[in-house]
């Protein structure tokens, strides 16, 4: 039923951002792992996991690894070093040089950020594809996330997701580690209200230790809950579970496939409210369940290329 696949306004139906995996740029053992590993997206990091002495070597291991591979359906996004650093320019200049999906802007604070790098972008007549990918790691970036996100309403601004860095957030709030995020999560949501008031995805933060399984299948299933897309990943043994845990359950997609058909029903055409087994379901809801099966039918498309 073609209906199923039908965009609703603003957010991409079918893209998948639920294991985003972050690689330093300078590491070429990691880097040649990639092609191998299912997860959604990659972030190639020429920041803060980059010594400064080792700028130069990152962007040319970055240059020599994405002239030559394949990463099939894998978002490739290259995280820049911060609009005020003294990297910023050369780092963009091989963004420009590259194309890939998105650059990652760090530690974005204010829209003219965003603006700065889309300028640039737009100046070498980059390609609209390249998107802008915004991190929301300080404490006034959180503040001003909403205007950051606004971005994503202005033409030209080619920005499409938010990221939340809670290293750097933790840092400089002085809030520790502990599991339940308890005093992180208003700040948390208040960067996927941001997000959602301006269409825009929003990528939960890293979780450090990659050898705690349960501890970061928790935190999967609470950013889910939180509304995120999916989350940052540091090691491919996190992947598995955050594409689990973020992809949609059988149950919801079963559940989409009978709101559909309801809507679809003829005898359904004017109605915008119907019950469905008990439960009181909108039109609204149609539109939510054509995501939940966009986002399926893509993770059942792939099957055939998987590594
Ligand atoms: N991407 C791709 N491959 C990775 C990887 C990553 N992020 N992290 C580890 N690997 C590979 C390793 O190269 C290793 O491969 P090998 O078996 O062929 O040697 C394998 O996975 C197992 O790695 P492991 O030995 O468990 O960890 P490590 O000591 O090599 O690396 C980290 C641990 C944390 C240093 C590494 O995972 C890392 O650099 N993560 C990303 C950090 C980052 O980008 N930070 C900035 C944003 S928060
Ligand atoms: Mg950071």
């Amino acid at each position: 039923m073609n209906s199923a696949l039908t965009a609703p306004p603003d957010r991409h139906p079918t893209r998948l951002r639920r294991s985003v995996l972050t690689v330093p740029a300078v590491n070429q053992r990691a880097l040649g792992k990639i092609a191998e590993l299912d997860c959604d997206a990659v972030i190639f990091d020429l920041e803060d996991s980059v010594a400064p002495e080792k700028k130069a070597e990152a962007r040319q291991n970055l240059k020599t690894f994405l002239s030559q591979a394949d990463l099939s359906w894998r978002e490739r996004i290259v995280r820049v070093n911060g609009v005020d650093s003294p990297y910023f320019h050369e780092d963009m200049a091989l963004v420009i040089a590259l194309s890939p999906d998105a650059v990652l802007l760090p530690k974005v604070e204010v829209p003219g950020s965003v603006h700065t790098a889309a300028d640039l972008l737009s100046e070498a007549d980059a390609m609209e594809s390249l998107r802008i990918w915004a991190m929301i790691e300080t404490p006034l970036g959180v503040l001003n996330g909403a205007a950051i996100a606004s971005c994503g309403r202005t033409s030209n601004s080619r920005l499409d997701a938010l990221v939340v860095g809670l290293n750097d957030l933790r840092k400089a709030t002085a809030i520790p580690a502990e599991p339940g995020r308890t005093y992180l999560v208003p700040y948390l949501m208040q960067v996927v209200l941001a997000a959602r008031a301006y269409g825009l995805d929003v990528v939960d933060s890293v979780f450090n230790d990659f050898q705690d399984f349960g501890g970061f299948e928790t935190e999967c299933a609470q950013g889910r809950s939180m509304g995120f897309d999916g989350k940052m990943l540091i090691h491919p043994s996190q992947i598995a579970a955050a594409n689990m845990r973020f992809g949609p359950t059988g149950s919801e997609v079963l559940h989409a496939h009978t709101v559909v058909r309801a809507f679809a029903d003829p005898a359904h055409a004017h109605l915008n409210v119907i019950n469905i087994e008990g439960q009181m379901i909108e039109r609204l809801h149609a539109a939510e369940a054509e995501r939940v099966l966009g986002k399926a039918a893509s993770i059942e498309a792939r099957r055939d290329t998987k590594p």
